[in-house]
């Protein structure tokens, strides 16, 4: 099999189905893995398939769990023999004041968004090493670097995957693998749903944005495919923060 491949988790809706559209588009085969919405997953197969003639395997796998991550990369390599590209995109969360915050809301938060993270790119660079390496990119956010109401596990979470970045583009250089992060104000996907204030955020994200529009799940998956090409190979371990200049603004 010649075409390269590129693994995305949550890559049937949202964010990561328009960056598995975007590999599509420039010819990869691709690995979508899903949780719950095996519709949405079944129906961006098919979509992707059809559009592109690309192959698309969707695997079902709670990335929270280990054995479950090598079951989304045995299937992989059972499928596919060989890894290029590895999209960190899956996420989680409790949307809680921080006096509110339980062990549980804790424990599920970090485990489907950073630690997922580390295992699934040992996992990654497993395979990619059989092949002189490739690409990682993680998806953060803004509560990683600001205090955002409610969302401080998430952003904790967030914090620990642009960390975990750093270590990754240090420690999986020698194996050829490039590894960055892509962050990114509000974008308006089914995530926003669990946010009290997603009204707000959005006519915020919109009005107050220096780029005059909001950020499309689009210019995301632009953002992600690009570290992922050789022009941006000697971009190591950054976070990419793609809000329309958003986050610059004092108040
Ligand atoms: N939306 C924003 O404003 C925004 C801004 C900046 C960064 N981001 C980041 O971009 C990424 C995608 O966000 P989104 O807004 O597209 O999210 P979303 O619409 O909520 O979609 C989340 C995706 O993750 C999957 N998922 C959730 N828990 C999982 C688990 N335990 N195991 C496997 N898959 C799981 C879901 O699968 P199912 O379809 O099966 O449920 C779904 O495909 C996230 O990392 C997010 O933090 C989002």
């Amino acid at each position: 099999m010649s075409k390269k491949v590129a693994l995305i988790t949550g890559g049937t809706r949202g964010i990561g189905k328009a960056i598995a559209s975007k590999f599509a588009s420039e010819g990869y085969h691709l690995v979508l893995n899903f949780m719950r919405k095996k519709k949405d997953a079944e129906q961006t197969k098919a979509e992707l398939e059809e559009k592109y003639g690309v192959q698309v395997l969707i695997v079902k796998a709670n990335v929270g769990e280990i054995e479950q991550i090598r079951h989304l990369f045995a299937e992989t390599k059972a499928t596919f023999g060989r890894l290029d590209v590895f999209i960190n995109n899956a996420a989680s969360g409790v949307q809680r004041p921080l006096m509110e915050i339980e062990e549980h809301h804790w424990d599920w938060t970090q485990n489907i968004n950073a630690k997922a993270y580390l295992f699934a790119a040992q996992e990654a660079a497993r395979l990619m090493e059989e092949n002189n390496g490739g690409a990682i990119v993680a998806l953060s956010s803004l509560g990683s670097i600001r205090a955002l109401p409610n969302y401080v596990v998430v952003g904790v979470s967030k914090a620990s995957v642009e960390a975990i970045t750093r270590y990754l583009a240090v420690e999986l250089a020698p194996k050829g693998i490039v590894v960055n992060a892509v962050s990114g104000g509000a974008v308006d996907t089914d995530a926003l749903k669990h946010f009290p204030n997603r009204e707000e955020l959005l006519e915020t994200a919109k009005k107050r944005n220096p780029a005059g529009r909001i950020v499309e799940p689009e210019d995301m998956a632009e953002a992600v495919y690009f570290l992922c090409t050789p022009a941006a190979s000697m971009i190591r371990g950054q976070t990419i923060i793609v809000d329309g200049g958003l986050s610059l603004l004092a108040e």
